[in-house]
Formats: C-alpha cells, structure tokens, sequence
C-alpha cells in the first residue's frame, strides 16, 4: 500500500481566508461595514488562551474587528450571561464565541442559551442546532464545517460511503454526523461504550476521530484506503523534556494503510479558524440583510 495523502488544513483555510478578507473588503467598500467578533476567555487553561490567541489574530488579519473579554476563572455565571446579554446588544458585535471549557462551576448550556442565536457565530445554540438537524439554514460549527470542506476538497463524492465518528460531542461529534448524513454518508457514531471499536473503524471509508485520547487509533484499524480527518489535539511528552502534539490516531501507522489523513497540527486546527471567520462574516451579512454581489 503506497503512503497516504496528507490533507493540508493549512493550505485549505489560508484559501477560506483569503476569499474572507476579500469579501470583508468588499463589505467595508460598499456598505461601510465592518464585522465584530467578541472573544470570551473565562479562566487559565492554557490550550484556550492560545486557540483565543489565535482566533484573534485570523480574525484581524481578515480585516474584522475582535474584542477580546479575558475573565478571571472565579468570575459568576451571572457576570458571564451578563457579559453575554451586553455583547447581544452591542450594534459593533456580530459574532460572538465563549470559549469552551469553561470552568466547573459555569453550566455552558447556560450561556451558550444567552447568546442570541443570530451572533452564534459557534453554532452552539438548540435554535442552531435544531436548525441544522432538520436542514434549514443556521450557524454551523465551526469544527465539523471545517471536517466537512476537507472531506469535501479531498473527495469528489461520498454518497453512500461508511462513515465512523469516534467521539459523541455537542461540538464535534454529534453536528458531524448530521452533517454527514446530509451528503448521504452511512453514518455511526462510536463512543465510550462502544463494543469493538476496531473493528467498528474497519468498515469505514470515512473516519473522523475527535476524543482527546493521544493515538487512540492504530494503522490496523484504519481500512485501507479509507480517508481519516483526525480532530484531536494532544500535547504529550517527547524527549529531552520537550512536549509535542499528536492527533488521537497513531499518524505513523494509519499512513500505511489509509488512503488520505490529516496531520496534527496543520489538519483540522486552521479550518476551525478559518470557518469562525466565514461564520462572523456571514452573520454580519445576515443581521444587515446583505448579499455580496459576485460572492458565492
Ligand atoms: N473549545 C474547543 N473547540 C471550541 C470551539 O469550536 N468553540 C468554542 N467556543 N470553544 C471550543
């Protein structure tokens, strides 16, 4: 079996954002608008401040405004859906996104529930989950949007093809198979109960993996030639005392057998960026009831 493709996430979303910044520029010429997101932060964790770190920056480099709110982890749940509620009317604020997890003693339906629906850029909101669950337009999230435009980079159809879904999160796993489905994948959903995980992932053509769990998934799971979109980011120790991020399927093996894998990092990680940015930008035209002429 010759090495798998490598799917470049980097190479995908420096294109969505480019066609961003255009349309941003497009935007501020003729309407005299420019798109606001709002960052939320609540506590130290610091995988969040640099995927924050990171957002922000994308966000300003496309040409939109960022307003960043860095709370202290002791903060109430009261003051964040306070914070929520100001931001919904902020005329300057299209997008808003709460940065997830947040700490114990905030419920994050709580304030995902607060966000109006229209500025969840996230899509994390039941009236845009319900939206996507029964295929009316919405906001997407942003991780599965960005799963999906690899998929579909890579793959001229996949109509009928087996999809397996490791994982079963609000944010990943469950909008994914909606997704999925909705391109007439056979889609599965496998998780922490699931019996014979290996052999589950080798029926499937598809296989997207996003637990948390460093190389969970071995070369000989992965069927072959099957294209594998690997969602995870885990930092573990390598030598010297260094650290390194590695995705949750164990890369060296699955590219002996699959056909295409993303790598980690420059997989997954920049198209959630790079689908924020679009979900901001679509808002702003939403709220303002505007189509861009000669935009997609
Ligand atoms: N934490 C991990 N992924 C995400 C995401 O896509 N959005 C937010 N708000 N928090 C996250």
């Amino acid at each position: 079996m010759p090495q798998a493709k490598l799917i470049d996430g980097h190479a995908l979303a420096a294109t969505i954002r480019a066609k961003t910044a255009n349309d941003v520029a497009q935007l501020r010429r003729e309407h005299s608008i420019t798109p606001g997101l709002a960052v939320v932060l609540v506590g130290d964790n610091q995988a969040s401040q640099v995927y924050v770190r990171n957002k922000i920056t994308k966000v300003t480099q496309a040409g939109m405004h960022s307003f960043q709110h860095i709370l202290d982890a002791s903060v109430s749940e009261h003051d964040v859906v306070q914070l929520v509620s100001r931001l919904n009317d902020d005329p300057l604020i299209n997008g808003i996104l709460v940065q997830l997890p947040l700490p114990p003693h905030i419920d994050p339906a709580a304030v995902t529930a607060k966000i109006q629906p229209e500025k969840d850029v996230d899509g994390f909101h039941v009236i845009n989950v319900g939206k996507l669950s029964v295929g009316r337009d919405g906001m997407v999230p942003c991780t599965p949007m960005g799963c999906m435009a690899l998929l579909k980079n890579h793959l001229d159809n996949f109509s009928g093809f087996r999809a397996l879904i490791v994982g079963r999160s609000n944010i990943v796993g469950k909008p994914l198979s909606v997704l999925l489905l909705r391109e007439n994948c056979t889609v599965t959903i496998a998780h922490s109960r699931t019996r014979n995980l290996s052999d589950e992932c080798r029926q499937a053509d598809i296989l997207v993996v996003a637990v948390g769990q460093p190389r969970l998934i071995k070369g000989d799971w992965i069927k072959e030639g099957a294209t594998v979109i690997d969602v995870g980011v885990n930092r573990i120790e390598a030598e010297a005392g260094r650290s390194k991020l590695v995705g949750d399927v164990d890369f060296d093996s699955a590219l002996n057998r699959a056909g295409a894998i993303t790598p980690v990092p420059g997989g997954v990680g920049p198209m959630t960026v790079a689908c924020l940015l679009r979900n901001t930008l679509e808002a702003t035209l939403a709220q303002s009831n505007i189509k861009l002429s000669g935009s997609s």
